[in-house]
């Protein structure tokens, strides 16, 4: 990937701030996207087994709400086995609509879906769904619109940024539509901080590539080896503050910017929000949603959600 200035800019704002911070999105290179999938996979990492279990547990009855002929449009390209799991069962799908802001991932796991499920009229939309876009006129008409937003990626957005996203469902699903969500769930925090603290130490790896991506691709010049990886929970926030921490006194570079780190500075790479049942509902009852159905796990660990348009 060619360097961007816009991103350039983006990257240098975010360190040139009291609390330096690196935007989530550089995670996913090739090489971070294959370290989430291989985290995805991890003991600890309890998140995507257990939203999965969750939806095989529960899909008849998932599908029984979302109704015969839903457009379900899906907040980021779902190649993922859950995904499939709802292509699987979801009766006379009208449309199936991913809408990603990467074009190249959009279009390949489009395709990945349309080879496995020929009768389904797949529509990919290229947008920032963090936005209000234009949805695709699909072939059959749809009786309601059912957005799908998984992997409690919403706990990934600080509180106005959630409020903001959640209106922006609301809007896409539109008179008569639903929200179909996963939400990791506030719990003892020891489970919490192992699931971002894996004793293999891809999760430090994965963190960490984020500062070798800004090398490679940006002409960054930071030395990776004086990093360290930290994710520790904050009970009184709900969140998980996620960061790589300086290990010496150090000035790196980008785009002809030069940035001074002092030993034990961090540079924030992500928070993940933990909600309760209650502190989520509230949330989607503000932007406009109410809280119809929600499946866990047996021990409470992750939710599922199914929300209606008010
Ligand atoms: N959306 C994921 C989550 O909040 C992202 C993630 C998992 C992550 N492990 C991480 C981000 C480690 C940074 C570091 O669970």
């Amino acid at each position: 990937m060619a360097a961007d200035v816009t991103e350039l800019e983006e990257i240098v704002d975010g360190l040139s701030g009291s609390q330096k911070q690196i935007s989530p999105k550089y995670f996913y290179d090739e090489r971070g996207s294959q370290l989430f999938d291989d985290i995805t996979q991890l003991p600890e990492y309890y998140l995507t087994n257990t939203e999965l279990g969750i939806m095989r547990d529960n899909i008849a009855e998932i599908s029984e709400l979302v109704g015969k002929q839903a457009s379900l449009i899906e907040f980021g390209s779902g190649s993922s086995l859950k995904t499939r799991i709802l292509l699987e069962h979801l009766s006379e799908l009208a449309a199936y609509v991913p809408v990603d802001i990467s074009e190249q991932h959009l279009h390949a796991s489009a395709d990945e879906i349309r080879e496995r499920f020929p009768h389904i009229d797949v529509q990919p939309v290229v947008a920032d769904f963090t936005q209000e876009f234009a949805l695709p006129m699909p072939m059959v008409m749809p009786i309601r619109n059912v957005v799908y937003f998984s992997g409690s990626t919403i706990g990934n957005f600080e509180h106005d940024m959630a409020m903001k996203l959640l209106r922006v469902m609301h809007h896409e699903a539109g008179k008569g539509g639903a929200l179909l969500i996963g939400v990791d769930l506030q719990k003892d925090p020891t489970i919490i901080e192992n699931a971002y603290n894996d004793s293999a130490g891809v999760t430090a790896e994965f963190n960490l590539n984020i500062l070798q991506h800004l090398n490679r691709d940006y002409g960054a010049n930071f030395d990776v080896s004086e990093f360290e990886h930290s994710a520790n929970y904050d009970p009184n926030e709900g969140r998980v503050v996620i960061e790589l921490v300086s290990q010496s006194d150090q000035r790196f570079e980008i785009a002809g910017a030069a940035f001074d780190i002092a030993d034990g500075e961090a540079i924030l790479t992500e928070y993940s929000h933990k909600y309760t049942l209650d502190g989520f509902a509230e949330m989607a009852n503000n932007a406009g949603f109410v809280v119809e159905k929600v499946w866990t796990d047996a021990e409470k660990l992750f939710s599922v959600q199914f929300l209606t348009r008010q």
